[in-house]
C-alpha cells in the first residue's frame, strides 16, 4: 500500500479544498490551549451562552430515553416535535403553518444547508450582507455558486432594501438574511424586513432568514419573525430556526426549517440521504422547549442585557475603539482600526496581540467579511467581561500612546 508523505497526497475534494476553517472555533481552540496550559486566560470568544439548558428541558429528554423513544424518527422530525414549532409560530407570531412546510433539522446549520443546497445552482448568485456569520459563504460555494457580498458599512450595518436592491443582478437567487446579526448584533426593523421581502418576491427569487438569535433583542427593538409576514412574501421565504441559544441547547443539535411545502420536499431529501432525523431524545427535549414555560428565556435575556449595557459603555471609554450599540444576539462588535498602530496593522494582528499579551481570546472581524473589527461575545459572566476589558484597555491604549 502507498503511504502518504504530504496532506497534499490524499485527493481532497476541490469544494472542500476552497472551504475556510471556521474563525469562530480556532478562536474557540486557542482559548482551549491556553486554558490547558495553566493561563489565566479572558475568553470572549464563544458563540453559545454560558447558561445550562434549563431543568424542564433536559427532564423531557430524560423522560424520552425512558420511554424507549430511541428509535429512527420521521425525517421532518416526530409529530409531536412538527406540532410543538406550528403552536409556537400559532401562538407567538400569529403565523400558520401545515407539517408539510415543517421538518426538524440537526441545529439551525443544517437547515441553512439544506436551503441552500436545494435552491441554487452553478453560477447562480447568492447575496450575503457583510458582516456575516462565516458559514453562509461557505456553504452558497459548496453549493457551486457565487456569494455576493452587500456592504453595508456605510449604515453602520444596519442592512435595507435599497442596499439589496442595489446588489440584485439577474442571476441573483437567493438572499441570506440574518437579524439578529452574528456577529453585528443588528437587527433590522420590521418595517425594512418587510420592504426587502417585497423586493424578493418582485423579483422571483428567495430569501432564508437565519432566526438563530430570534428571541435576543433588547426594547426598544422588536422581536419579529419573517414568519408573520403576507402568505405570498412566505411563498418565497425559509425560516432557519435554531434551539442552540435561545435554550441554551448548543450540544443538542436542535434547529428546523420552515418553507413552502415544495421546499420542504426537497430538503427533506437532503436531508434524508444525509443525517436521516435529528437525534430522537433531543427532539422530544427541543417540543418540551416549545411547549414549556418561556420564563427561562426572560431571565437570560435579562441577563445578557445587563451585560451588554455595561460592556457597551465600557468599550466607549476605550481610546482607539468605536462601538455602536447592537439592538440583539450577544456581541458587541467595535471598530479597532483606531488602534492599527506599527505592526499591528489589521484586526486579526490586534486580536492575536490581545492573546498573546493580554491572555484574552476575540475574534478577528475579518472572517466575517469585516476586516478592522473585533467580535466580543458577552455570553459570559460579567466579571471575566470587567476583566477583559480591563486587559483590551491596556492593549489599547499602549498601541495609541
Ligand atoms: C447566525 C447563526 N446562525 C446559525 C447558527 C447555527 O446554530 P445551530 O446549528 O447550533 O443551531 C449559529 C451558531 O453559531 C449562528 O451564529
Amino acid at each position: 500500500m502507498q503511504e502518504l508523505k504530504k496532506a497534499t497526497d490524499f485527493p481532497i475534494s476541490e469544494n472542500v479544498m476552497r472551504m475556510r476553517e471556521s474563525s469562530t472555533l480556532a478562536a474557540m481552540q486557542a482559548a482551549v490551549a491556553m486554558r490547558a496550559a495553566g493561563v489565566d486566560v479572558v475568553d470572549l470568544g464563544p458563540g453559545e451562552p454560558d447558561f445550562d439548558t434549563p431543568e424542564h428541558i433536559k427532564a423531557a429528554a430524560v423522560e424520552a430515553l425512558r420511554a424507549g423513544e430511541t428509535k429512527y424518527t420521521p425525517t421532518a422530525g416526530t409529530r409531536a416535535l412538527q406540532r410543538a414549532i406550528i403552536d409556537y409560530y400559532g401562538r407567538e407570531f400569529n403565523a400558520l403553518y401545515e407539517p408539510a412546510e415543517v421538518m426538524a433539522t440537526a441545529g439551525g446549520k443544517q437547515a441553512i444547508f439544506n436551503a441552500v443546497v436545494t435552491l441554487v445552482n452553478p453560477g447562480d448568485e447568492v447575496l450575503i450582507p457583510r458582516p456575516y456569520w462565516v458559514t453562509f459563504p461557505e456553504i452558497v460555494t459548496f453549493a457551486g455558486a457565487n456569494p455576493v457580498f452587500i456592504e453595508t458599512e456605510e449604515t453602520q450595518f444596519q442592512l435595507t432594501a435599497e442596499q439589496v436592491e442595489r446588489a440584485l443582478t439577474s442571476r441573483t437567487r437567493l438572499i441570506i438574511l440574518n437579524s439578529p446579526s452574528n456577529p453585528s448584533g443588528r437587527v433590522i426593523p420590521p418595517a425594512e424586513f418587510k420592504r426587502i421581502m417585497e423586493l424578493v418576491a418582485e423579483r422571483g427569487i428567495y430569501a432564508v432568514s437565519d432566526e438563530c438569535y430570534l428571541r435576543f433583542v433588547y426594547p426598544p427593538a422588536e422581536v419579529f419573525s419573517a414568519a408573520s409576514l403576507a402568505p405570498e412574501l412566505r411563498a418565497h421565504l425559509c425560516i432557519a430556526g435554531s434551539f442552540s441559544k435561545t435554550y441554551a441547547m448548543t450540544g443538542w443539535r436542535m434547529g428546523y426549517a420552515l418553507a413552502p411545502a415544495v421546499w420542504v420536499k426537497a430538503m427533506l431529501k437532503v436531508q434524508g440521504h444525509s443525517t436521516s432525523n435529528p437525534n430522537s431524545i433531543a427532539q422530544r427535549a427541543a417540543a418540551a422547549a416549545f411547549t414549556g414555560s418561556q420564563e427561562c428565556v426572560a431571565e437570560m435575556l435579562a441577563e445578557y442585557r445587563r451585560r451588554r449595557d455595561w460592556l457597551i459603555k465600557a468599550l466607549r471609554e476605550v481610546t482607539g475603539l468605536r462601538c455602536f450599540e447592537p439592538e440583539g444576539a450577544f456581541y458587541a462588535f467595535p471598530d479597532v482600526r483606531g488602534c492599527l498602530k506599527g505592526e499591528v496593522k489589521t484586526s486579526g494582528a490586534f486580536a492575536d496581540k490581545l492573546l498573546h499579551d493580554a491572555q484574552t481570546v476575540v475574534t478577528d472581524g475579518a472572517g466575517f467579511g469585516a476586516e478592522g473589527y473585533i467580535r466580543i461575545s458577552y455570553a459570559t459572566s460579567l466579571d471575566r467581561l470587567q476583566e477583559g476589558v480591563k486587559r483590551i484597555r491596556r492593549v489599547a491604549e499602549q498601541l495609541v500612546s
